[in-house]
């Protein structure tokens, strides 16, 4: 239903993302209206019918489907070069609906150590509830795979970048590990976006995005996406139609109007992040500083084979821990303090206390995340005043 108003030519993706678009109404709008409608008029009772028969195409009920959920999910889909998507009204319903959605009781899924703390919440604590088990796997550790592999692995979920270690999964490898066990492999792609890194091409089945991040970038609503091959699509369509976590039309315009400007603001996002990294790497107040794209990563070779650019977070470990971190929060005098990331504003977080407090310390650990870890979302203000307020702020920590 989305009219690619692309002309003759073949466009390149950006401008694919930014010309792909619902028709316009009688009114020539031509920005896409909103359609806050929650069903849609039969013209006949015969119609009502055919449509509920999948006999004939068009919108029914906004929970099934609505033209500026169909217009996000189509952008989606050319972005990551996939079949077929779908939107859902938060990120985690994306992987809650994934797992719930393709798993039986019985089945046990592989998992990345380092995954979001709601998807490690999901895997340990409420899959467990319908006999779901997990292995989780060393994820700088390709060789213990194979082991964890059990008659009933049905799916496999990671993460890369990790939040917040910044952990990397070699995609090539882990594609064909997956194909070889007849895994299905689940890629979360938030950190990256498919900018910088398309899942999909490596072998993945599906991608999830939680588009609150970046797809959005400006902080303002929820949503996720689920995009891959038309057969698991299908039967996640099912699954969600009838569970119920649909996006709303209005986050979904917000987000498809948020694509047309995605690769502009992931290039700024990389540019401040790398000046960031560079001159945070030369800061007497930090400790190790981690940014994909920088020599010092432990996988640089990978980050530079699988991503084109090293994305908008960097992390750093504050010379004086905890403490030193604390105070070092209360002293941005511009960077905001939140829990979100993605955003034009740069973002200070502290994983230990906020996103990942739900996690065991020993689980902490497990995935990187110290006492004195400050995560960046850097945004995308001038980087010569993004630096200015995490200097004084460092400094100020240090007294
Ligand atoms: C990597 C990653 N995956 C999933 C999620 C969950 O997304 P949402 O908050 O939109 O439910 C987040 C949120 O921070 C995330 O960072």
């Amino acid at each position: 239903m989305v009219n690619h108003d692309l002309g003759k030519s073949s466009p390149r993706l950006e401008t694919a993302v930014i010309r792909t678009q619902t028709p316009s109404s009688p009114h020539r709008e031509h920005a896409t209206s909103i359609y806050m409608s929650s069903s849609y008029r039969f013209e006949s009772a015969e119609q009502a019918r055919a449509m509920f028969a999948k006999e004939e195409d068009g919108y029914i009920y906004t929970r099934y489907g609505n033209p500026n959920v169909t217009e996000f999910i189509d952008k989606m889909c050319l972005l990551e070069g996939a079949d077929a998507g779908l939107a859902l009204a938060s990120g985690m319903s994306a992987v809650y609906s994934a797992l719930a959605g393709l798993l039986n009781s019985g089945d046990h899924v592989l998992a990345s150590r380092s995954v979001f703390g709601s998807t490690h919440q999901l895997l340990t604590r409420i899959l467990p509830r319908w006999n779901i088990s997990h292995s989780y796997a060393e994820i700088a550790q390709p060789e213990t795979w194979a082991a964890l592999v059990q008659p009933n692995t049905r799916l496999c979920i990671v993460e890369t970048p990790s939040n917040p270690a910044l952990d990397l999964i070699d995609l090539t490898w882990l594609g064909e590990f997956c194909r070889t066990h007849n895994i299905i492999l689940i890629v979360d792609n938030v950190f990256a976006t498919p900018i910088l890194q398309r899942p999909l091409d490596f072998g993945a089945n599906l991608v999830m995005h939680s588009a609150t991040k970046f797809i959005d970038g400006q902080g303002r609503g929820i949503g996720g996406v689920l995009v891959g091959e038309q057969f698991l699509i299908d039967d996640l369509t099912f699954f969600t139609r009838h569970s119920g976590p649909s996006l709303s039309p209005f986050n979904a315009w917000l987000f498809s109007k948020s694509l047309e400007t995605l690769a502009l603001r992931i290039e700024r996002h990389c540019d401040n992040a790398e000046k960031l990294t560079d001159w945070l790497t030369n800061s007497s107040q930090v400790t190790a500083v981690k940014y994909p794209h920088h020599p010092s990563h432990p996988q640089y070779e990978l980050a530079l084979r699988q991503m084109k650019r090293g994305g908008g977070i960097v992390t750093f470990e504050i010379k004086g821990g905890l403490e030193q971190g604390r105070r070092f929060l209360d002293a941005l005098q511009m960077s905001s303090l939140t829990a979100n990331l993605g955003d034009s504003r740069t973002i200070a977080t502290h994983p230990a206390s906020t996103t990942h407090s739900s996690l065991t310390e020993a689980e902490r650990q497990a995935v990187g995340i110290t006492p004195g870890l400050v995560r960046i979302s850097v945004g995308l203000e001038h980087s010569d005043d993004i630096i200015a307020d995490i200097a004084q702020a460092l400094d100020e920590s240090a007294r």
